[in-house]
């Protein structure tokens, strides 16, 4: 069998490198977040990267036993009560495109347009209207915009306001931005939600497009493992039991 890569971790009998900073000195010295951001780019980030990741992690901890990723770890929790991990897992499975994977199509629209403004000089406002277009004419929602719940997403503007104040706000946020503007004149006023707003935030980070599904995963297993912790402690098992009205063939024969 040939050797696997990797760029991440290294080890001996008595050391352990994250990246190739010793893990003892990063235990000691660099916190969780850095921590994470040196696993994915290989670098330690700077004081306002550190506190960006940091506020987009605190955005997508959690959204409330309603959201679909912590319904379904609940649910899990209340019909399996020997795994955890099954409960938390299955949490995870909920999530992706619309619910918390939006980020990675939000970051592929903002590099599309990007690319656009950049190759045919037109305007990042000019690009976001054509993107709109494109939308309208596929009839295809644009991610990261709308919420269920809310008519301004709270996370959105301090995710953006930080971000500007660190002087990490780039074309990212800017086209997200012009989106929004776009999407008001030719759809409705629709609002940028916390997928929307991670995502032109990692993007002008220098995350590649997966990390808008992973970095909000890594948030949410937080959420999810309090989630599971309190339907295990709190409540009883096969306590949830979902409304349903049955629409089918009423009673029938065999004969
Ligand atoms: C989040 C979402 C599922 C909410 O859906 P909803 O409750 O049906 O939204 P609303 O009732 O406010 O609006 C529905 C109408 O608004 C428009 N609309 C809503 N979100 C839209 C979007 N992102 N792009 C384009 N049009 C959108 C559509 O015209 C839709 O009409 P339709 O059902 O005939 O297609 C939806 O906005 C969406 O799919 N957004 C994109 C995915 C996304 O960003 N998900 C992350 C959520 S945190």
């Amino acid at each position: 069998m040939e050797n696997w890569r990797t760029k991440i971790v290294n080890s001996d009998e008595e050391h352990i490198w994250f990246c190739g900073y010793d893990i003892r000195s990063l235990m000691k010295t660099a916190g969780f977040v850095e921590t994470i951001f040196l696993l994915h780019r290989g670098r330690l980030p700077e004081m306002g990267e550190r506190k960006l990741l940091d506020a987009i992690l605190v955005a997508s901890a959690d959204h409330g036993p309603g959201a679909p990723s912590c319904a379904t770890a609940r649910l899990a929790a209340s019909g399996n009560r020997q795994s955890v991990s099954a409960a938390v897992a299955a949490g995870l499975l909920a999530i992706g495109d619309p619910h918390g994977g939006v980020g990675v199509g939000c970051m592929e629209l903002i590099a599309a347009g990007v690319q656009i403004a950049r190759n045919e000089n037109v305007s990042l406002g000019q690009a976001a209207m054509r993107a709109v277009e494109d939308a309208i004419s596929h009839a295809k929602r644009l991610p990261g915009f709308g919420h269920c719940k809310h008519t301004k997403d709270p996370r959105v503007e301090v995710l953006f306001k930080m971000a500007e104040e660190q002087k990490i706000a780039g074309d990212g946020v800017a086209f997200v931005r012009a989106l929004e503007a776009a999407i008001r004149e030719r759809i409705k006023p629709l609002p940028i939600n916390v997928d929307g707003a991670l995502g032109a935030v990692l993007y002008d980070l220098g995350f590649p497009p997966i990390a808008g599904i992973l970095i909000f995963i890594v948030g949410r297993v937080a959420g999810l493992t309090a989630e599971v912790a309190e339907e295990y402690l709190w409540e009883k098992p096969m306590r949830i039991r979902i409304p349903v009205q049955y629409q089918g063939t009423p009673p029938r024969s065999m004969e």
